[in-house]
């Protein structure tokens, strides 16, 4: 296992469609196990293989809490099936936007398909921090960024910060 450096705003391959995975096999779970490793290292709750540079439809989460076991979930070509209508509003952040943090209104529940790591097809109804853990994932496969959920003022804030500070760090690597 290996943790792989993350891709930040604004890398324009955050805004690919991820392809959906053909058959689940040794390097895909490789690939699922590094992500675990790079998020419970960075620390956060959810990743998108897009995070790491491949945009491939592929997630991991854990949204136990502290006092809790670890709970690795890997989620393969996942698929919001239903959603509802009551709605949540929780605090997002995201890997790929270090320390901006926003709150984003999204379904309470969703019923997502998904293949699990030994290839079976499978349903899981979330809420609660799951659901909107699991929606935000989605939308990275889909190159939907949640600051793309807020107010175009605040988006530009954040996209202008971001992308200055990406050429900050270019110019540090000559
Ligand atoms: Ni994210």
């Amino acid at each position: 296992m290996s943790i792989k450096p993350l891709i930040l705003l604004p890398d324009p391959v955050l805004r690919r469609q991820s392809d959906p995975i053909e058959r689940v096999d040794d390097a895909v779970l490789a690939l699922a196990d590094d992500m675990l490793e790079t998020m419970y290292d960075a620390p956060g709750i959810g990743l998108a293989a897009v995070q790491v540079g491949i945009p491939r439809r592929l997630l991991v989460v854990d949204c136990s809490r502290e006092d809790e076991d670890q709970a690795p979930m890997v989620f393969i070509n996942p698929q919001v099936v239903a959603s509802s209508d009551e709605r949540s509003t929780y605090e997002e952040g995201c890997l790929s936007i270090p320390d901006y943090y926003a709150e984003v209104e999204r379904p309470m529940q969703v019923t997502v398909d998904y293949v699990d790591r030994l290839g079976k097809q499978q349903q899981i109804e979330a809420d609660g921090l799951l659901a909107t853990c699991l929606q935000h994932e989605i939308d990275h496969l889909n190159g939907i960024l949640f600051i793309d959920h807020i107010s175009k003022l605040k988006r530009d804030m954040v996209v202008k910060k971001f992308t200055k500070l990406a050429k900050g760090r270019s110019t540090a690597a000559l």
